[in-house]
């Protein structure tokens, strides 16, 4: 019988840890953000790993960056999300200010984040600085998923959602790379890098790489799902294809109902009980 891993749309078992570790260099690794119960339930089938991002605190709560996400608000997305999930691998960030400060700190909020949303790992961002907290972490029992490139919980430092890793900035991010492999990442996000740069470190290291303005090369990719349905429409990073617009559907959907409770064609006949209706 064959061990290597299946893509999520050909079983139903649960993906665990070790199966997206399998996939280094072979089918690529399907990933996308979810937020609440009803998405979970729609991108289980066809994703090998849900991440529950904190770009939640911009596509869902409307703040201007990821840096107002809390530890509450992961973990009560988090939750919601566990509740739609049957297969995909299920990642929650973690919020910026609940890991940087030690690794006892990022213990004991992670083991904290895995608890009470029934994850199976967890995504901090930073290469380098977090190598310690990555060994603490993964040494006693809590997976990581690093997060290297455009960090976007330091937008402050980097003064944008600027692109990371040009010319004399790659060796940075290399390291970076090299360096959560060597903590013990079990995969790594590489975000708004150059495609090259990208394509070279996912030959170098040893865990899956997932993409993010990076490059087809990647042994797997993330986008946010907000992005790709047309619900986000704050700003438009060249890395995100639209697959539908929801956001404009929903506009006009609502646009049709004010007019019709205006005109007072809606209800319809067909909306309202009358004596003679069975209770539905
Ligand atoms: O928060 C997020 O959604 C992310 C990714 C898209 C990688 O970190």
């Amino acid at each position: 019988m064959s061990t290597e891993a299946k893509p999520a749309t050909t079983g139903t078992k649960a993906l665990t840890v070790p199966d997206i570790v399998a996939r280094k260099g072979k089918t690529p690794i399907v990933c996308l953000t979810a937020y609440s119960t009803p998405q979970a339930e729609s991108v289980d089938a066809h994703c090998d790993l849900v991440l529950v991002g904190d770009s939640v605190a911009m596509v869902v709560h409307g703040l201007p960056s990821t840096v107002g996400a809390t530890l509450d608000m992961m973990i009560m997305h988090g939750a919601a999300v566990r509740r739609g999930l049957k297969q995909a691998l299920m990642v929650v960030d973690m919020p910026f200010g609940s890991y940087e400060e030690s690794p006892a700190q990022a213990f004991r909020n992670c083991a904290r984040v895995m608890a009470e949303t029934g994850c199976a790992a967890v995504k901090i961002e930073g290469g380098q600085r977090m190598r310690e907290t990555i060994a603490f972490l993964t040494e006693r029992g809590i997976p990581v998923m690093a997060h290297v490139g455009l960090t976007p919980q330091s937008v402050n430092v980097f003064g944008g959602f600027r692109l990371q890793g040009k010319s004399d900035d790659a060796a940075r991010v290399e390291a970076d790379a090299a360096a959560v492999a060597e903590a013990g990442a079990f995969s790594v996000v590489l975000e708004k890098i150059p495609a090259a740069l990208a394509t070279r470190i996912t030959r170098q290291t040893p865990i899956p790489t997932i993409g993010i303005g990076a490059s087809p090369d990647c042994d797997g990719q993330i986008l946010v799902i907000d992005d790709i349905l047309g619900t986000f429409t704050g700003f438009r990073p060249k890395f995100v294809k639209r697959y539908a617009e929801l956001g404009t559907a929903t506009t006009d959907a609502v646009a049709a109902y004010a007019a019709e409770v205006r005109a007072r064609t809606f209800p319809g006949p067909e909306h309202v009980f009358h004596d003679k209706d069975a209770t539905k």
